[in-house]
């Protein structure tokens, strides 16, 4: 059935008309020309499409839209809309945490909702919150030290 939701991302306020069962995911890229989150498998498998629904990680490649309506959705965009980048991807920056980078996003994502509840992580916590997210290239352990360092960084603390 078409309808017409409402959905704030990344403090920004669309009205969306589509079919309610639309994943968000499509709404995010083809819609709104939101194209940080990816597709990979389209079944929770792979973490790609990570986005945060009210703080919280979300499958967006399932998440039907309206199922979004009237949250707050946070996407990797919104890591670098200020005037400097998250200390998350200046982490991941200077620890070259990235190679093809297809995962990426969706991995910033599930690091920013831990350290907005877990500000000084332990390793093993970065570990269970990237769980959920494949990477093929292999960069998962200084993935792992990029999110210790950006928990540094927003601490005040040197790199
Ligand atoms: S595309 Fe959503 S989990 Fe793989
Ligand atoms: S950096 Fe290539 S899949 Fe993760």
């Amino acid at each position: 059935m078409m309808r017409t939701v409402t959905l704030h991302i990344n403090g920004a306020t669309h009205m969306v008309t589509a079919d309610e069962d639309t994943p968000l995911l499509h709404v995010l890229r083809n819609t709104l020309d939101l194209k940080a989150s990816r597709f990979g498998c389209g079944l929770e498998q792979c973490g790609a499409c990570m986005v945060l629904v009210d703080g919280k990680p979300s499958y967006a490649c399932t998440l039907s839209l309206w199922q979004c309506a009237d949250t707050a959705i946070e996407t990797a965009e919104g890591l670098m809309a200020g005037e400097t980048p998250h200390p998350l991807v200046t982490a991941f920056l200077g620890e070259q945490a990235g190679q093809c980078g297809y995962c990426l996003s969706g991995i910033l994502m599930s690091a920013k909702a831990l350290l907005t509840h877990t500000p000084t992580p332990q390793r093993a916590e970065i570990i269970a919150a990237l769980e959920p997210h494949l990477c093929r290239c292999g960069a998962q352990p200084r993935m792992v030290q990029a999110v210790e360092r950006a928990a540094r960084a927003m601490a005040g603390e040197p790199a």
